[in-house]
Formats: structure tokens, C-alpha cells, sequence
């Protein structure tokens, strides 16, 4: 289907023939537009998921939209539709695009309204539903690990805005990405305020210390990934211990193995951080085992959609 998105272009170049839900209707790319007095644009004022699709299964699709609701709840967001017509509309965009596997965008704005912050001038909530390939990082680096650096740029705090909310807000995270890549890195690791490590520009993030599995808890700002709930649900299940865990940069550098995990990159292999050579500089054997664990749960649970 589309070309890439997530690596720079429109990602809808060559692409045959594809369908957006935009509020009620199912368009081709170049008429999915929102108006320029759309507070998601004019503000960031709105929420997101992104959502993964493995052999025409939509993984955990109930998870994002129970997320996408807490979301619109902690921001007094009305979605325009119940969840049953939510999911319909997810599971249709995958059907009408023949999507094998891929990636599903879903996103619900503030809506359009005057040009004030004033949301009481958005009668109606904007939704759109985009549905693509995605490629986030190449393929030899989930071989080889990736590099992350500890951003410059601080995890927003709780006393200002939750993280724990998936809102279109993501200059921060930008930010960050900046900052890996003038670095010559791959990912930037996000601290808190206080100094612990929240999570990454947009993965959550794992260490693995004496054979024991250690991520921050979400009260240290990071999102309440999906993956990451996978990944705590596989590592029970295989009597791997895991616990959540104030985490510092002393604890990254002196890590056995370190991986992050999202939707987009899955899991991810860290080999250095901050220049410092994480374990022996090869993904560990716990993150290959989880690797493999996940992908293959991600094939298999659920039903295919079309
Ligand atoms: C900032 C941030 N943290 C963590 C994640 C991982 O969450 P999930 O596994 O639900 O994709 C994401 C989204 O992918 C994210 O944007």
C-alpha cells in the first residue's frame, strides 16, 4: 500500500488506491484534508493511537481504545462516536485498504472553531482514520541495536500536563529526536524532571539487570505503552522476573541489556548509550527471547479482519 510515511515523505506517493475515514466519509489521500481553523492544528489540541496490524490481525485494538478514551476523558474531549462505531471504522480501513500488515493512525481532534483556545467554539470533534506501511528504523539495526542518547529535553511533569495522556502535543518529544540526531544517534531517552528516566521519543523503555527486567512506572512520565503491557504480560507468563523501577542513567550505562518498545518500532535493541557500551554491545539474550515472544503473539492473537 503506501510508501513510508513515518521516514520523511507524504507517503502517498505511487500508492493505488487508498481510503481515509475522515468524519463519516471514506476519501482518496488528497481529499483528506482538516480545515485550518482546526484546533488539533492550531493547538495540538486533540489525541492519537497508533496501532499495528500483523497478518490482518489489528493487535490489541481494544487496549488503544481504551487509552484513546481515557485520553479525550482527562482532556473533556467528546468523540463523536461510540466505541463499537470506533472500532468498526479501525477494522474498516484495514478491510478497504487490504492492509496485510501495517500500521493504523486514528486520531480525534478538538475540531474546527474560531481561532481563540476556547473549546467551547468546537462543536464537533474532527476523526480520521489513515491506514499505511510502516518501516521505523531498518531492518539490520533490530539485529544490531540501536544508538540513544539522554536528551537534554526533559519529560514533561505530571504537575503540568500527564504524559500518561497520547495527545497530540509532541514538540518534546521532537525535540528530542533533534537532539538524538545531532548527536549521531537513533533515539533519545527522555528524563524527568527529577533526573529518572521517563521513556523515549516515542517508545517506552526497558533495562535488564541480573536477569530481571526493569522499566519505569508510568507515575515517572511516561505513556502507558501497549507494547510494553505485551511485554510485562509475556515476561510472567515465561517466569521472567519483571518489577517497574526508578531508573537512572547510571542504571542505563550499567544495564546488562537495554531494548525499547512501541508500536512503531516494536522492540528495539540499545547497544550504546550516551557513548557508554551497553553489556557486551549486542542485543542481550532476554531481549531476543522477547523479540521473538512478541512477534510471535502479535501473529497470532486475535482474528483476521478480512
Ligand atoms: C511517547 C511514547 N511513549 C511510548 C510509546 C509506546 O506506546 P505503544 O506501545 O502503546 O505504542 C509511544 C507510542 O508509540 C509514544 O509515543
Amino acid at each position: 500500500m503506501m510508501a513510508d510515511p513515518l521516514r520523511g515523505s507524504t507517503g502517498l506517493e505511487g500508492t493505488e488506491h487508498v481510503e481515509i475515514y475522515l468524519d463519516g466519509q471514506w476519501v482518496p489521500p488528497e481529499a483528506a484534508r482538516v480545515s485550518v481553523f482546526d484546533h488539533g492544528l492550531l493547538y495540538g489540541d486533540g489525541i492519537f493511537e497508533g496501532i499495528r496490524i500483523y497478518g490482518r490481525r489489528i493487535f490489541r485494538l481494544d487496549a488503544h481504545l481504551d487509552r484513546l478514551w481515557a485520553s479525550a476523558r482527562a482532556l473533556a474531549l467528546t468523540i463523536p462516536l461510540d466505541r463499537e462505531a470506533m472500532a468498526a471504522v479501525v477494522r474498516e480501513a484495514v478491510r478497504r485498504n487490504r492492509q496485510e500488515d501495517g500500521y493504523i493512525r486514528l486520531v480525534v481532534t478538538r475540531g474546527a472553531g474560531s481561532l481563540g483556545i476556547d473549546p467551547a467554539s468546537c462543536p464537533t470533534a474532527t476523526v480520521f482514520c489513515v491506514v499505511t506501511d510502516i518501516h521505523v528504523y531498518p531492518r539490520e539495526l533490530y539485529a544490531n541495536g540501536i544508538r540513544a542518547i539522554t536528551s537534554a529535553t526533559r519529560q514533561v511533569s505530571h504537575e503540568a500536563f500527564d504524559p500518561r495522556v497520547k495527545s497530540l502535543n509532541y514538540l518534546k518529544n521532537v525535540l528530542a529526536k533533534i537532539d538524538a540526531r545531532q548527536a549521531g544517534a537513533d533515539e533519545a531517552i527522555l528524563l524527568n524532571t527529577a533526573g529518572y528516566v521517563a521513556e523515549c521519543s516515542a517508545d517506552n523503555i526497558f533495562v535488564v539487570r541480573t536477569g530481571r527486567l526493569l522499566t519505569p512506572s508510568p507515575q515517572d512520565g511516561g505513556l502507558e505503552g501497549i507494547t510494553r503491557g505485551a511485554i510485562l504480560e509475556l515476561a510472567a507468563e515465561a517466569a521472567i522476573p519483571a518489577a517497574e523501577a526508578r531508573l537512572t542513567r547510571y542504571d542505563l550505562f550499567t544495564a546488562d541489556e537495554c531494548f525499547v518498545c512501541g508500536t512503531g518500532a516494536e522492540l528495539m535493541p540499545v547497544t550504546t548509550i550516551d557513548g557508554r557500551t551497553i553489556g557486551d554491545g549486542r542485543p542481550g539474550p532476554l531481549t531476543r527471547r522477547l523479540t521473538t515472544a512478541f512477534h510471535a503473539l502479535a501473529r497470532h492473537e486475535g482474528e483476521p479482519v478480512w
